[in-house]
């Protein structure tokens, strides 16, 4: 007996059940986005591999599925929207209106070891501002992230928004004289994940002295950023620190301020990232992280462009579903039509025809085939999610009338085709 096909590690088949869970999270990305005033693009799954390796997030080089196609050309799958954005905004040059707010929900492959949380083929909807220096546009995105877990019913103390700015570690790296700051970043990201002796080994590694880690670690200790400002020197940092206190100023008028708080831990391992960064959490920290992002303001120019401000973050589709269930606040079962129509007197080209008048006019139809039992042909309905059983063909009402029965509540009405 030949064996069956397993899906590959780190996949997931979604039927019609997890499909109604996917559209759920899906349109709640898509109003936020539409409120938020962001236009829809899209890219190719698979792009040249040089698009990944060195520019662009040294971490994500090492995740990437790639192969050579049949020409020998390497591709890779895409691992993240960010570069393909970059490349399709140097392709427009100066034809880009300024600033453009779009948005994607990619399908993207990460060859990573899967977890709760982390798989190998996910979606990932990502909004980003290209063009907009302004610290506004951080508070927007930010804004942005914090409703779309309000929209999908998370409250301000499900979900923690994590701010920090990759500007006020740069200058402080600086300041220690750090010239290799990519590893660093690397090594931040990992702190928690660290052990403590490998974190400081990774540091060392990287060139920081004894006395650079204990002034980092100290940085990685304040709680606020008043706690921060006795830690810096330099003009650059007292200006990174001055944005981040605009940015929160934004975020409270934007009414998100209860989602959010400093944390200077967070740096992201990605390398491209410029200034204000942040990741969405539960509250709980049971999760990875639920979102992520910051500003990348070199990428484009690194990827052949012009300099071109930016900046945008990536929301899995894994771990706030795996949160919504957690909560209890995602949908079950399958959504069905509207109205299912039970034949009577068994006759089918009646059945059709109904179906075909009332689909003409928008109704959403389902029956059975082939009719059969009503018993049968109600189960049907139970089991296709209908919300009303119409019963066609029946001799206890005119010619022209159907009787029609509400599935949760059992009413019984009577009416014609044309009233439904
Ligand atoms: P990222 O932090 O690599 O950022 O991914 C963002 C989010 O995607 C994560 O917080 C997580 O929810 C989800 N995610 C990442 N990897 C996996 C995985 N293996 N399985 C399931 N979910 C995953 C970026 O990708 C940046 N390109 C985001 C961005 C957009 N920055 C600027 N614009």
């Amino acid at each position: 007996m030949s064996q069956k096909i397993q899906p590959p590690k780190g996949t997931r088949d979604f039927y019609p059940a997890d499909m109604a869970v996917q559209n759920h999270i899906f349109s709640a990305w898509r109003r936020v986005c539409a409120r938020f005033g962001f236009q829809e693009y899209e890219g190719p799954g698979f792009e040249h591999l040089e698009l990944y390796t060195g520019k662009s997030g040294d971490e994500i080089v090492g995740q990437l599925y790639n192969f050579q196609d049949k020409g020998g050309r390497d591709i890779a799958l895409r691992p993240e929207m960010t570069p393909t954005l970059a490349r399709l905004a140097n392709q427009l040059g100066r034809n880009l209106k300024r600033p453009a707010r779009w948005f994607s929900l990619p399908r993207v492959w990460r060859y990573e070891k899967q977890q709760r949380g982390r798989l190998r083929e996910f979606f990932q909807l990502n909004m980003d501002i290209l063009g907009s220096d302004s610290v506004s546009a951080d508070a927007e995105l930010i804004a942005a992230a914090c409703r779309i877990c309000e929209e999908l019913g998370l409250k301000s103390g499900d979900v923690v928004a994590r701010i920090s700015s990759r500007r006020l570690i740069s200058t402080l790296l600086d300041e220690l004289g750090c010239t290799d700051k990519p590893p660093v970043y690397l090594a931040l990201d990992r702190r928690e994940k660290l052990p403590r002796e490998s974190f400081i080994a990774g540091l060392s590694e990287a060139g920081l002295s004894d006395d650079g880690i204990r002034r980092l670690d100290a940085l990685f200790e304040a709680k606020s950023l008043s706690e921060v400002a006795p830690l810096v020197a330099s003009d650059e940092a007292r200006a990174a620190l001055s944005e981040l206190e605009t940015l929160f100023s934004l975020l409270e008028a934007h009414q998100v301020g209860a989602w959010c708080r400093f944390d200077p831990t967070v740096v992201r391992g990605l390398a491209y990232y410029t200034g204000v960064v942040y990741e969405l959490f539960d509250a709980g920290r049971s999760l990875r992280a639920i979102a992520g992002g910051g500003r990348y303001d070199d990428l484009l120019a690194k990827l052949g462009g012009e300099r071109l401000p930016a900046v945008g973050f990536g929301m899995g589709d894994v771990v706030i579903a795996e949160l919504l269930k957690d909560k209890g606040l995602l949908p079950t079962g399958i959504p069905g039509p509207e109205l299912w129509l039970v034949s009577v007197d068994g006759d089918e080209t009646r059945l059709a025809g109904a179906a075909a008048f009332l689909r003409s006019r928008g109704k959403e139809v389902g029956f059975a085939f082939g009719g059969g039992k009503l018993g049968k042909q109600m189960q049907a309905a139970q089991e296709n999610g209908a919300r009303k059983a119409v019963f066609v063909g029946s001799d206890r009402v005119a010619a022209d009338q159907v009787e029609i029965k509400d599935l949760a509540t059992g009413e019984q009405t009577v009416g014609t085709l044309e009233a439904l």
